[in-house]
C-alpha cells in the first residue's frame, strides 16, 4: 500500500494568511506565507475586520500558489487541514470557509487543527517527536507549559496568569517607540545592553509552573514615564536587555522546574518568541548543565511564526487517529486543548 500523504494546510488565525503542502507529516513541499504585518503597524497591532479583509483577498492566490509551488495536483492530495481555533474569528472563518468549499468540491477529508497544536508540531520539521514530551509555548496570545505523554494528548500544566510573553514584548515595544510586533526587534537591542534596570522576576521561585508578566509591564511603563517627567534619557539598549532578561529568567525558571518534577523525554520550544535568541541560548545553555537524557527541540527559526505547514505537520497527526471535521465545522476563537484526563498514568 502506498503510504505517502499528501496535505493541504491553511492557517489564517491572526495576521498571516498561508497555505503549505506537507508530505508525510514532515516535508515541506511549499508553506506561503502573506503576511499583514505593514497593514496593521500604523494601528499599533492587529486590527480584526482589516486582518479578515486581507486574509479574504488573498486566501485563494495562496492556496494556488502552495500547489503550484509543490507540483501538486489537487487529484493528489489526500485531506486538507485547517486551523480552527484559537484566533480572531474573522480571521478564523476565511480559512475555514476556504478549505470547507477545497475539500467539499474535491471530495477530501477535512482535519480541524488547534493552532496551539500546530505551534509544537512545528518541531516535527526538525526531528520526531519523542514521547512523554513537554512543549514550551510562548506566542503572542499564549504563554504555556503543556504535557503530552502522547501524541495526541496535551495538558496545561502551567501558563500565564495576565499577559502573554509576545504580548508584553509588543506593548513595551510600542513604549519605546519601535513597530508593532516588537519581539524581533527588543531581542536585537537586548543583545547590545545590559541588565542595568533589573526589574521584577513575576512568581520566579513560586512553586508551580504560572507565568506573570503584567508587573513586569507596569514597572518597565514606569521607569520610562518616570525618565520622561525628569527629562533623563534612558539607553533603550539596557532597558530591552533589562526586560529580556526579566522575561528569560521567568520562563527559564518555570521550565526547568517543570523539567525536574515530570519525566520526560524531550522538551520543545515553539510559538512566536520561540524566535527570541536570549530565550534560544539561555535554555540551550541551563538545560545542557542540568539534564543529560533531555532532548531540547526548537522550532526551526523560520517556522515559529504562524504558517501552514505547521497545521500540516499536526493535521497528519490528526489523520491518523482519524479526527475529521464535516461541512458543519465553525471556527472557534476560544478553542482550548481537549485534554483526556485517563490518559494520565
Ligand atoms: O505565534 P505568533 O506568530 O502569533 C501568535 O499566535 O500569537 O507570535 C507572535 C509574537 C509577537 O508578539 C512577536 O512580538 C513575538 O511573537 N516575537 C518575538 C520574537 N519574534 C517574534 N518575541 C521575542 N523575540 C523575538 N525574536
Ligand atoms: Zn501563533
Amino acid at each position: 500500500m502506498d503510504q505517502t500523504s499528501l496535505i493541504l494546510a491553511i492557517e489564517s488565525s491572526c495576521d498571516e494568511t498561508s497555505v503549505a503542502v506537507i508530505k508525510n507529516g514532515d516535508i515541506i513541499l511549499s508553506n506561503i506565507i502573506a503576511t499583514q504585518i505593514n497593514s496593521h503597524q500604523r494601528f499599533g497591532g492587529v486590527v480584526p475586520e482589516v486582518a479578515s479583509r486581507h486574509h479574504i483577498e488573498q486566501i485563494t492566490i495562496c492556496i494556488e500558489q502552495a500547489l503550484k509551488q509543490a507540483e501538486v495536483r489537487k487529484e493528489d492530495l489526500d485531506a486538507v487541514a485547517v486551523t480552527y481555533g484559537p484566533g480572531l474569528v474573522g480571521a478564523l472563518l476565511v480559512g475555514v470557509s476556504a478549505a470547507k468549499a477545497f475539500a467539499f468540491a474535491n471530495e477530501l477529508p477535512l482535519i480541524p487543527v488547534n493552532h496551539m497544536i500546530g505551534h509544537i508540531y512545528a518541531a516535527r520539521f526538525v526531528k520526531p517527536i519523542v514521547f512523554p514530551a513537554l512543549a514550551l509555548l510562548v506566542s503572542g496570545g499564549h504563554t504555556e507549559l503543556v504535557y503530552m505523554p502522547t501524541e495526541n494528548e496535551f495538558k496545561i500544566i502551567g501558563e500565564t496568569r495576565d499577559d502573554a510573553a509576545g504580548e508584553a514584548y509588543d506593548k513595551v515595544g510600542r513604549v519605546m517607540g519601535l513597530k508593532y510586533p516588537a519581539g524581533k526587534a527588543i531581542d536585537e537591542l537586548a543583545h547590545q545592553g545590559e541588565d542595568i534596570f533589573k526589574f521584577p522576576r513575576a512568581m520566579e521561585h513560586e512553586d508551580n509552573f504560572d507565568f506573570s508578566f503584567s508587573g513586569l509591564k507596569s514597572a518597565f511603563i514606569n521607569t520610562v514615564h518616570h525618565a520622561d517627567q525628569i527629562n533623563e534619557e534612558l539607553s533603550k539598549k539596557d532597558l530591552a536587555a533589562s526586560f529580556q532578561q526579566s522575561v528569560v529568567d521567568v520562563i527559564t525558571a518555570k521550565t526547568v522546574r517543570a523539567c525536574e518534577q515530570l519525566e520526560i523525554k524531550q522538551l520543545i520550544l515553539a510559538g512566536g518568541v520561540a524566535a527570541n535568541r536570549g530565550l534560544r541560548d539561555t535554555l540551550d545553555k541551563e538545560l545542557g548543565e542540568k539534564f543529560n537524557h533531555l532532548d531540547f527541540v526548537k522550532a526551526p527559526l523560520d517556522l515559529c511564526g504562524d504558517n501552514g505547514a505547521m497545521i500540516g505537520a499536526a493535521g497528519e497527526m490528526l489523520m491518523r487517529h482519524q479526527v475529521f471535521a464535516d461541512m458543519t465545522l465553525n471556527a472557534d476563537p476560544s478553542l482550548e486543548f481537549d485534554w483526556e484526563p485517563e490518559a494520565i498514568k
